[in-house]
């Protein structure tokens, strides 16, 4: 039995070793396949005396496993050369393709929404010093409103206790207005960081795109048309906007907008809360202290500014209840949004 399977191991490597891709099955059926030699032999061990059997069984199993490495080596060897003719008419591989984060497609709609209207994207940094985070927006050192917004603060040496992650994208305002003159309508997408008790509505890093409108002339009529074209433009003619009365220092009079939730008519919504709104946005009129101190005219211009957050968005656009699945890069979560 052992001579047999050794002549036949040496027959059947010598033979592979000058088949081609278009004989290599054969090959396999030849030796391998159910009624190969290989299995041939296989078969004639049951009549061995008992007591060579299990030898001969484990030197058959070794030699198969020998020639199915054998294959496979020649398979790759093949493929390796190149000298294979390539048929052009056999399917391809189809190539896995990453997609676009569901924030990041979020934004890009923003932007595409907001862009018929006028408003021109501009980036802004996500490190921030104290002076624009707060102080350039009417919130100077001490001011009760700090502590609004947890704030991240980080070591930066020669800049003790005055550098941070920022808490809003509302910097960006003064970063833009101190670049250029008026009359301005730009918007700034992107991320900000707060000490948050994360929740299911609360993330300590989340997005938002600030919106800024500074010409003569520019009521809270503007704003709340805006926001309105915006919403209606993502979700459709039947939304609301529901705006109501708030505070922050670098506007007067302040606003908070609401979208009606399209969820909540099954009880128990988890994206609203079940109130039927889903907060979208702060807002207000720039107020005249931010203008003056970017040297605009406060007596001559005037606008809005707005900083939505992003993750609400796209929480109502997908019907997400939890903003923490966005960051916890579960790829069966993230697939379902896979478009580039
Ligand atoms: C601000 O951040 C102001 N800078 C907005 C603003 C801009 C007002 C310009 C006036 C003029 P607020 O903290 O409310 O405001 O956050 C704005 C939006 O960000 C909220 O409406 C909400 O949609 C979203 N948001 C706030 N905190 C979180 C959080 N922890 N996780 C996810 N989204 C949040």
């Amino acid at each position: 039995m052992q001579d047999r399977l050794a002549e036949l191991t040496a027959r059947a490597a010598a033979e592979l070793a000058t088949t081609e891709r278009a004989g290599l099955e054969d090959w396999r059926l030849a030796y391998l396949g159910r009624s190969g030699e290989l299995t041939a032999l296989l078969r004639q061990i049951g009549k061995l005396p008992a007591s060579e059997r299990p030898e001969a069984g484990r030197a058959a199993n070794a030699v198969r496993d020998e020639l199915t490495q054998a294959l496979e080596e020649r398979r790759r060897q093949l493929a390796r050369s190149g000298l294979e003719p390539l048929d052009v008419t056999m399917p391809g591989f189809a190539a896995r393709t990453g997609g676009l984060h569901p924030i990041t497609a979020t934004i890009n709609e923003i932007r595409q929404v907001l862009a018929r209207i006028g408003f021109r994207s501009v980036a802004s940094t996500e490190v921030e010093s104290d002076d624009y985070n707060f102080s350039k927006l009417n919130i100077p050192e001490g001011h009760p409103a700090r502590a609004m917004w947890d704030t991240f603060f980080i070591d930066a040496p020669g800049y003790p206790g005055q550098m941070l992650l920022r808490t809003h994208t509302s910097p960006a305002q003064a970063r833009v207005m101190e670049q250029i003159p008026p009359p301005v309508r730009i918007i700034v997408p992107g991320k900000v960081f707060r000490y948050e008790d994360v929740d299911a509505s609360h993330e300590a890093m989340f997005h938002q795109v600030e919106g800024l409108a500074i010409d003569t002339g520019i009521t809270m009529a503007d704003l709340r048309g805006t926001l309105e074209f915006c919403v209606r433009a993502m979700f459709g003619h039947d939304r609301k906007v529901r705006i109501r009365g708030s505070y922050f220092p670098f506007t007067e009079p302040s606003c908070e907008a609401d979208m009606s939730c399209p969820f909540c008519r099954q009880r128990g919504c988890r994206v609203c809360g079940n109130s039927g709104w889903v907060e979208l946005l702060g807002a207000g009129m720039v107020h005249p202290n931010v203008l003056a101190k970017v040297g605009y005219d406060p007596d001559r211009y005037c606008g809005f500014a707005f900083g939505m957050g992003v993750e609400r968005i796209a929480m109502i656009r997908h019907g997400i209840d939890d903003i923490r699945h966005f960051y916890r890069n579960d790829l069966r979560f993230l697939r379902q949004f896979a478009t580039i």
